[in-house]
C-alpha cells in the first residue's frame, strides 16, 4: 500500500457517504409527513408509459443491453427536431455525467475553466479539478446576478478551454440573456468551447432566453446539456445527453464506455421521450406553482429572485443554515445557499401544491416567531 503512487494532477475529493439524500430521510420524532424540497425534483415523476418500459425490460436483464444507444439518440433528436439528429447527440449517464464527459474530453491538467458564481460550482468543480483543471470564477453580478459577459471575455487566457453557462442557473433561478450570450459566442477565441448546462431549460418562460440549438446548427463551439432528471421526471434513471456539432458530438462519445446505457435507462428516455403531452403537463403544473410560491413571497415580503425554473431561491433575516435547521425541525428539507456564497440564500425545490402550501404555512410560522 505505501508503494502506492499517488496521480500528482489529481485532487481527489473525499467519498461522502453521510449526505443525506431524499431516500434516507425521515420525519423529525413527532412528524408524520417529511417534504423533500432539496434536490429540483419533479414532484409529479415519469410518464406512466415510462414505468411500462421498465417493466417490459425488467425481465430481459440478464443480457447486456444494446451496444448502440442509436435507438434513444434518434428519439431525442426527434423530440428537438430543426434538423437536430441523432449525430448531433451524446448520451450520458446522467446530465451530470454527460457533463463529465466534456470536461475528459477537453481538459488537461493546467487547463482553465471559466464559471460564474454563484451556481452548480460543487459538480462544475468535482468534474474538472480531478483532472489537473484550474477553475476560475467569473462571479455573477450581485444582487440580479446578471452574466457579466465582458468580465468573462476579459478573464480568457492562452489556458482557458471551456466556459460553464449554467442557464437557467442553479442556485438562482435566474438566466443569461440571449444578449449576454451573443456577445460570448462573437468574441471568444475559437480554441475555447461553450458548455450550456440547460437542464432546466424546460421551465423557461422568458424572450430573453438564448437560442443555444441555433448556435450548435450554426457549427459554433458549443455543447448543451440536457437532462431526463427535470421535466421529465426520472431524476432516480440517471439519464442525460449532450447536443454538439457532429465532429463534437462524436469525439466525446468516443470516451464512453462499452454498453454505456442500461437496458433500463435506454427503454424509459424512448418511452419518455414518445410521451411528450406528460412532459407539458408537468412544466405547466410547475410554473404555475412558481407563480404561486413567488406571489406567496410577494405577500409575506420574502425577497426572492424570478425564477425560469422549477425551484426559488428567496432571503430572509434568519441566516440560511439556521433556517435550514428550523424548517427541518418541522418536516421540510430545503438546501441553504452559505456554501454558495449566500448566507442568507435559501432554495426550495417546487414541490405540489400541497407541500408547497404546507412550507409556505411552516416558513410564515417560523417568522412571525423570529
Ligand atoms: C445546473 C445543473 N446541471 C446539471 C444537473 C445534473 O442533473 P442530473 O445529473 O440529475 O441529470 C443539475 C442537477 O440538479 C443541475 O442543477
Amino acid at each position: 500500500m505505501s508503494e502506492l503512487q499517488l496521480n500528482p494532477d489529481i485532487k481527489a475529493f473525499a467519498r461522502d457517504d453521510s449526505r443525506p439524500s431524499g431516500e434516507d430521510l425521515r420525519p423529525p420524532q413527532g412528524l408524520t409527513r417529511f417534504y423533500q424540497l432539496a434536490n429540483n425534483e419533479n414532484p409529479l415523476g415519469p410518464s406512466p408509459k415510462v414505468i411500462e418500459a421498465l417493466a417490459a425490460v425488467a425481465p430481459t436483464l440478464s443480457t447486456y443491453p444494446k451496444y448502440t444507444d442509436i435507438d434513444l439518440r434518434r428519439a431525442i433528436a426527434g423530440v428537438l427536431g430543426r434538423g437536430i439528429s441523432a449525430e448531433h447527440i451524446y448520451t450520458g449517464c446522467s446530465g451530470f455525467e454527460s457533463l463529465e464527459l466534456i470536461t475528459r474530453a477537453f481538459l488537461a491538467p493546467g487547463d482553465e475553466l471559466i464559471l460564474s458564481s454563484p451556481t452548480f460550482t460543487g459538480a462544475y468543480s468535482k468534474i474538472s479539478l480531478p483532472l489537473g483543471a484550474r477553475v476560475v470564477d467569473v462571479p455573477l453580478e450581485p444582487e440580479t446576478f446578471a452574466y457579466r459577459a465582458e468580465a468573462v471575455l476579459e478573464a480568457v487566457t492562452e489556458r482557458s478551454k471551456l466556459i460553464m453557462l449554467c442557464n437557467p442557473n442553479n442556485p438562482t433561478g435566474t438566466i443569461i440573456s440571449a444578449a449576454a450570450m451573443a456577445k460570448l459566442m462573437r468574441e471568444l477565441p475559437e480554441r475555447v468551447l461553450v458548455v450550456a448546462d440547460e437542464v432546466y431549460h424546460h421551465f423557461v418562460d422568458d424572450v430573453d432566453y438564448p437560442d443555444s440549438m441555433q448556435y450548435v446548427l450554426d457549427g459554433k463551439n458549443i455543447v448543451i446539456v440536457h437532462s431526463f432528471s427535470k421535466a421529465y421526471g426520472m431524476a432516480g434513471l440517471r439519464l442525460g445527453y449532450g447536443i454538439a456539432r457532429p465532429d463534437i458530438a462524436n469525439y466525446i462519445a468516443g470516451l464512453q464506455r462499452g454498453f454505456h446505457q442500461n437496458k433500463l435507462a435506454l427503454a424509459a428516455g424512448i418511452a419518455a421521450c414518445a410521451d411528450q403531452a406528460h412532459v407539458q403537463k408537468a412544466i405547466a403544473y410547475l410554473r404555475e406553482e412558481a407563480r404561486w410560491v413567488s406571489a406567496q413571497f410577494d405577500r409575506l415580503d420574502i425577497k426572492h429572485w424570478k425564477t425560469a425554473t422549477n425551484f426559488l431561491l428567496f432571503e430572509t433575516r434568519i441566516p440560511a443554515a439556521d433556517l435550514q435547521g428550523r424548517l427541518q425541525a418541522r418536516g421540510f428539507r430545503l438546501r441553504g445557499q452559505t456554501g454558495n456564497g449566500l448566507p442568507y440564500g435559501m432554495r426550495l425545490s417546487l414541490g405540489t401544491r400541497e407541500a408547497n402550501a404546507a412550507f409556505i404555512a411552516a416558513l410564515t410560522d417560523i417568522l412571525s416567531a423570529a
